[in-house]
């Protein structure tokens, strides 16, 4: 590949080379990141030369370039946490010398601008205003801050999801030990036949009682996407004092909708994880709440400082990694570079690649032009289509390509999911991870950016070695 084809990206707020307290060094803005020794770099190919489709292993190989990949094995389990490209890691860390180096100045100085200013940008990257989003931790806490602020009385009514997060599950039913409010869980199809299917099963669970209603946008344990826009508007003509909040772990910077999307659907509350799609350092999360909502809920960590429709009085968590929020405008740029639409299309077409699916891999290769491309071809000629196989069974939605991204779940018959996953980790050295839930049991795989095409047919040629040779299970992992 030729050098000129690439543009190694710089961030415009990165640059320089001292790393000295820029309070000494005279800069007035101290709640900036810092002046690193490298500059954090991205390295993305640009030009009308370069195709950024999904099968194009030039420029996705180049962006898989900005991850260091663990060493080993094939790492298809990025649903946990995404590791960050190095051009945020170097950011991070720079981030992170600098408050070393400005010790607590910068937290009686600067640490409050620095938070607005990753406010502001995430609001943007994601058509909000900022005065509806809330820095916290992770998704756990964003959504525990809802269940736990909102002021039930027995008898109040809440539906769940049949496969919702077992840390959302748990908090409703604390809710339940504590206020004595009533569960409903709705069965969500795993294959399901049209939308319609899916809005009946939360719907049906309505009444006058029902206070909350909680939605997983995208189920980690399959990768569907439920229809939530559609599923708020059916359960507000329902009633429409229904408090709607989502779980969007696993669509943030995923699939192409922004949440402004699911606030303009009347949607009241999102809370999300920027550690995973966004490729954000660990450690922080966030939580939309609409302005009209903010009053009514308590914040979980006591604060009487804040105004109680401000938004900022659930971000009362004392001392905390401020460098994890300075981090999301510069993980937001690689994001920009990839672009929405095309940064999903390249993690369906790797999950498509895995599973083999011939049907699926035309309709896909059909429908951005690329069916006939030989490289395409190629491809699609090198992976067995799993689904033909009796033994091997797709817990995961394939068709709408709408239902998911990334993630899918399969299972083997006469595996457990640890079986499983102990064979194509042991065997081939893919790792991927057991799901044993009451509703799905399987091996989930993930795919990222850091992800290549040959990782994904090297797990379909393990797939179906698997499913032709019966290759005899392997001891747990000590
Ligand atoms: C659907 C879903 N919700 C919530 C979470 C929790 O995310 P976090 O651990 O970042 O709080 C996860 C984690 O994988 C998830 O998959």
């Amino acid at each position: 590949m030729k050098r000129k084809h690439f543009i190694q990206y710089l961030g415009a707020t990165a640059v320089g080379t001292a790393l000295i307290p820029q309070s000494l060094a005279g800069h007035s803005d101290s709640s900036k990141p810092p002046k690193g020794k490298k500059p954090s770099v991205y390295i993305v190919p640009q030009g009308a030369e370069i195709s950024n489709a999904p099968h194009n292993e030039k420029y996705w190989g180049a962006v898989a370039s900005n991850f260091i990949r663990p060493q080993g094995f094939i790492n298809l389990e990025n649903g946990y946490f995404s590791h960050q490209p190095q051009g945020t890691l170097r950011y991070h860390i720079d981030a992170e010398t600098a408050i070393n180096t400005q010790t607590s100045h910068f937290m009686r100085t600067a640490q409050t601008q620095a938070i607005e200013a990753a406010r502001t940008a995430f609001a943007d990257f994601q058509g909000l205003i900022p005065e509806e989003v809330a820095f916290t931790r992770n998704t756990t806490e964003s959504l525990n801050i809802i269940i736990m602020g909102t002021q039930w009385q027995a008898g109040d009514e809440a539906i769940i999801g049949d496969q919702d997060y077992g840390s959302m599950v748990e908090a409703f039913q604390q809710a339940v030990a504590r206020w004595n409010i009533r569960l409903s869980v709705a069965e969500v199809p795993v294959h399901p036949k049209s939308d319609a299917e899916i809005i009946r099963a939360y719907t049906s669970l309505i009444t006058p009682r029902t206070k909350m209603l909680h939605l997983t946008h995208m189920i980690n344990l399959t990768g569907q996407l439920i229809p939530v826009v559609a599923i708020t508007r059916e359960a507000k003509k329902i009633n429409p004092n229904i408090f709607v909040v989502v779980d969007a772990a696993h669509s943030l910077a995923h699939t192409p909708m922004d949440m402004s999307e699911l606030r303009n659907a009347g949607i009241d509350a999102i809370g999300g994880s920027l550690h995973k799609w966004l490729c954000n350092p660990i450690g922080a999360g966030f939580l939309f709440v609409k302005q009209r909502n903010i009053r009514e809920i308590w914040p979980l960590m006591g604060d009487i400082s804040a105004d109680r429709t401000d938004i900022r009085k659930f971000e009362h968590q004392g001392t905390r990694p401020i460098q994890s929020l300075q981090t999301i405008a510069k993980a937001i740029e690689f994001h920009r570079l990839l672009g929405s639409a095309s940064k999903y299309n390249r993690l369906t077409y790797l999950k498509l690649l895995w599973i083999g699916n011939k049907q699926a891999l035309e309709n896909f290769g059909k429908g951005l032009g690329i069916l006939n491309d030989p490289i395409y071809q190629a491809n699609m000629n090198a992976v067995t289509d799993l689904m033909n196989m009796d033994s091997f069974k797709l817990q995961s939605p394939l068709l709408p390509f709408n239902r998911g991204g990334a993630i899918a779940t399969a299972s083997v018959s006469g595996y457990t999911p640890t079986e499983l996953a102990n064979t194509l980790m042991n065997k081939f050295g893919i790792f991927t991870v057991g799901i044993d839930h009451p509703v799905i049991r399987g091996v989930r795989v993930t795919p990222h950016l850091s992800s290549s095409v040959s990782d994904c047919i090297a797990l379909n040629k393990a797939f179906t070695a698997i499913c032709v040779d019966l290759i005899p299970h392997l001891e747990p992992i000590k």
